[in-house]
């Protein structure tokens, strides 16, 4: 970890052209959101080597767990950036992101900590900048009461789109989206998990 860090750790100061941070050309770059024990991420690695995943997480044991992941493995398409996603989202340049997941955010459950959710009108905003016309941003979330405040806010960025046509396509997870590990304890504790996906309109500004 303490070597392999500093080589896959994202600088905010090298984000003008975030394709350079991967070794190999990549068509795009996909973007992972509080990625936890980064299973999801692996994962998506694996079925993607054409794309560079930047993965953010501060829980340094999250980012032990997928550094060794990715060096045990050989992935070359993975990048961590072990800090508040905030601070990545405000840095990175427009249109640069061709997906994004955030997969069961911490919900902050009591209502005066609502502000410290991490969806919401400001990163749902910057996420529509750094998005590509076209892309998708996933959320999962096992919590009604966040679920609600997902859509409300979502509902809030007209260049974002639910793209659910029918309830199966929020009640079942997709066949690319592996559970992750807080999804599983979800399913154990018996919770439902709700999965959206809005896609990032092409004609609003
Ligand atoms: C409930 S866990 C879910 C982890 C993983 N996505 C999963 O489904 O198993 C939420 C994760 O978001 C991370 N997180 C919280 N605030 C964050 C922030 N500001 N930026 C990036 N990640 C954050 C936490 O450290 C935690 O690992």
């Amino acid at each position: 970890m303490a070597e392999l860090l500093p080589r896959l750790r994202v600088s905010l100061d090298h984000l003008d052209d975030p394709r350079s941070l991967f070794p190999n050309p990549v068509r795009e770059i996909w973007l992972e959101i509080g990625f936890g024990g980064g299973e999801h991420l692996a994962w998506q690695a694996r079925q993607h080597p054409d794309v560079g995943f930047i993965g953010v997480e501060p829980f340094v044991n999250g980012v032990a767990k997928l550094l060794t992941v990715a060096d045990a493995e050989g992935l070359q398409n993975i990048r961590v950036y072990d800090q508040d996603a905030r601070e990545l989202l405000s840095a990175l340049p427009e249109a640069s992101i061709g997906r994004a997941f955030i997969l069961f955010p911490d919900p902050w459950h009591k209502v005066r900590h609502h502000k410290r959710r991490i969806v919401n009108r400001d990163t749902l905003g910057d996420l529509a900048r750094i998005m590509t016309p076209g892309s998708v941003l996933r959320i999962g979330s096992d919590i009604p009461g966040y679920v609600r405040w997902i859509m409300m806010h979502a509902r809030q960025v007209p260049r974002f789109a639910w793209t659910a046509e029918s309830a199966t396509d929020w009640r079942v997870r997709p066949d690319d989206w592996p559970i992750t590990r807080y999804e599983q304890k979800a399913e154990r504790e018996g919770r439902r998990s709700v999965y959206m996906s809005f896609r990032r309109q092409n004609a609003v500004p």
